[in-house]
């Protein structure tokens, strides 16, 4: 998780000198080990990760608040702050069995009602051509079913956005 966010904040830097964002990282240190194709989840977590600091950019760059300020306020007026926070713990499925949760949480625009259910499907994007393909969140939601996991959204809109993760063990 720690890797991934890194690679994704640096590597929309790198892209656009202006996007800012803060981060936290909020890991629980005694998580179990669960097997999985490392290659396959670290791009599910970097599609995500990208998908959250797209949102709190977007919001960032059309809020009539100061944009894109993530410092204190000093002029005293409210200031919009684009945050993702990246958590793991264990949670318990419905199922009763035990997983590994990860979840990224934005305070974007969020999704609106009436897309939530389109998102994991291929090629859905609401993102001009040349910045999105669509194809994200479909992929990520077949790695994570091929992990015998789930992969859930939280949304409330203009509130941001939860994407959780759960890979039993
Ligand atoms: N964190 C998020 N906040 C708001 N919308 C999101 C978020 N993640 C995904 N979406 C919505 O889901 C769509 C599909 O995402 P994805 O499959 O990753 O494709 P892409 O990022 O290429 O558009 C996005 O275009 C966007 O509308
Ligand atoms: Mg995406």
């Amino acid at each position: 998780m720690d890797e991934f966010v890194r690679l994704s904040f640096h590597g929309l830097r790198a892209k656009d000198k202006s996007f800012n964002s803060d981060f936290k990282l909020e890991l629980d240190p005694d998580l179990p080990k669960v097997n999985v194709v490392a290659s396959d989840i670290g791009r599910v977590i970097l599609n995500l990760v990208n998908n959250a600091f797209y949102a709190v950019d977007e919001k960032a760059k059309s809020s009539s608040l100061p944009s894109r300020n993530i410092g204190t306020g000093a002029e005293g007026g409210e200031v919009y702050r684009p945050l993702v926070k990246v958590k793991t713990t264990v949670a318990r499925l419905f199922s009763g069995g035990l997983a590994v949760e990860l979840s990224v949480k934005d305070n974007g625009n969020g999704i609106p009602e009436h897309i939530r259910e389109k998102i994991f499907q291929p090629l859905f994007t609401t993102k001009p051509t040349g910045q999105g393909t669509g194809l994200g969140l479909s992929l990520s939601y077949d790695i994570v079913k091929a992990h015998g996991g789930e992969l859930k959204v939280e949304s409330s809109e203009g509130d941001g956005s939860t994407i959780i993760m759960h890979l039993p063990f």
